[in-house]
This record gives C-alpha cells, structure tokens and sequence, in this order.
C-alpha cells in the first residue's frame, strides 16, 4: 500500500509534532501536519476558524485535509488529535502504519495546560480532557497498528519506539524521500 511511512494520531498535545519531525529527520523523509494544512487551507487559526465557522467547519476541512495528505505523502504524517472523530477518515485510515502516542492526564495537564491555542480545552482543561478522552480512545485504539505510550520518555525515545514498533530502519533513508 502506497502513503505515508507512519501516521501518528492522538491526544492535543502528546507530541505528535516534536516526535513526527524527529521520525521524519530519522527516516530521511518529509513531515507534515493536517492542522497546518488546514490552517493554509483557512488562511487563519484553528482557534479562529472554531470562533468563526465552528467545529463542524473545522472538521469537515479536516477531512479533507486527511484524505489529501494520506493520497499525496509519503512520509511522516500527523493527524490533528479530533481527526479520528470521523468515520470516513478512520475507514481510510485502514491497513496504514498509524500509531497511537498515548498519555495519561497528569501529564496532559502537564503539557498543554492552558494552552488557549487549543479551543478544547481552554477552560477546565484536566475535566475536558477526561472527557474528550472517553469519547475518543477506543477510536485512536481502532486505527492504531501500534500503541506508544509517552509518559516520562523524552520525544528521542518515543521516536525509538515508533521506529521499533513499526520496524523501520533506523536513519536508512527509505527511497520515499518527500518534499514537505
Ligand atoms: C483538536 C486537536 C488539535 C486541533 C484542534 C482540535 C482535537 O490538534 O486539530 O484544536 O479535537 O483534539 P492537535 O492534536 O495537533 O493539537
């Protein structure tokens, strides 16, 4: 199957980003990101496109964002952490390297706090995680080829794990280098 080399999906804030662009560095390929796309796509912030248009928008710019990328990139891609939500998105999803970075609440807390760059959780962030959580678990766990837990490793080590989950070769660059 043709697509990226891994897919990363999970929680806002467990380091999708910092352990996409280390993969992506390790692998010798390119990185990309659906909340980037859709930001260009939007021409302005999530936190201004869910103010604006609200979530269904955002979401429906987020499917299409997913389907673009999964065509088009070869390398390391990144799922905005609500992209599972969707049904059609997680039936595209199947048979692809996705890996689900996992993180329990204290160190979600930890990591994205007050963050107001993330409409979700702008006003109780450790109550709104919970929840969003129990909703959305079990689908990043469906997606999900690999499961990586992230509490108390550094960004390096959970690259490492993805690499040792996923078998990729280690700094071989893969012959699908890709142009971000
Ligand atoms: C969201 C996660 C965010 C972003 C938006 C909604 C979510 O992406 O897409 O704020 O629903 O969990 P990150 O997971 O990259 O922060």
């Amino acid at each position: 199957m043709t697509g990226p080399l891994v897919v990363l999906v999970g929680p806002m804030g467990v380091g999708k980003s910092t352990v996409g662009e280390l993969l992506a560095g390790r692998l010798g390929t390119g990185y990309r990101d659906t909340d980037a796309d859709v930001v260009a796509t939007a021409g302005k912030p999530i936190a201004e496109i869910f103010y604006d248009e609200g979530e269904d928008h955002f979401r429906a710019l987020e499917r299409a964002a997913v389907r673009a990328a999964v065509a088009e990139h070869t390398g390391v891609l990144s799922l905005g952490g609500g992209a599972v939500l969707d049904e059609s998105t997680r039936a595209l999803l199947a048979g692809h390297p996705v890996v689900y970075l996992s993180m329990d609440v204290d160190e979600a807390v930890k990591r994205v706090g007050l963050n107001t760059a993330r409409p979700l959780l702008a006003v109780n962030p450790r109550r709104q995680w919970r929840e969003l959580m129990e909703a959305r678990r079990h689908l990043y766990t469906e997606v999900a080829r690999t499961v990586v837990a992230t509490d108390e490793r550094t960004p390096e080590e959970v690259a490492q794990a993805v690499l040792d989950a996923l078998e990729l070769p280690d700094g071989a660059p893969s012959g699908r280098e890709n142009t971000p």
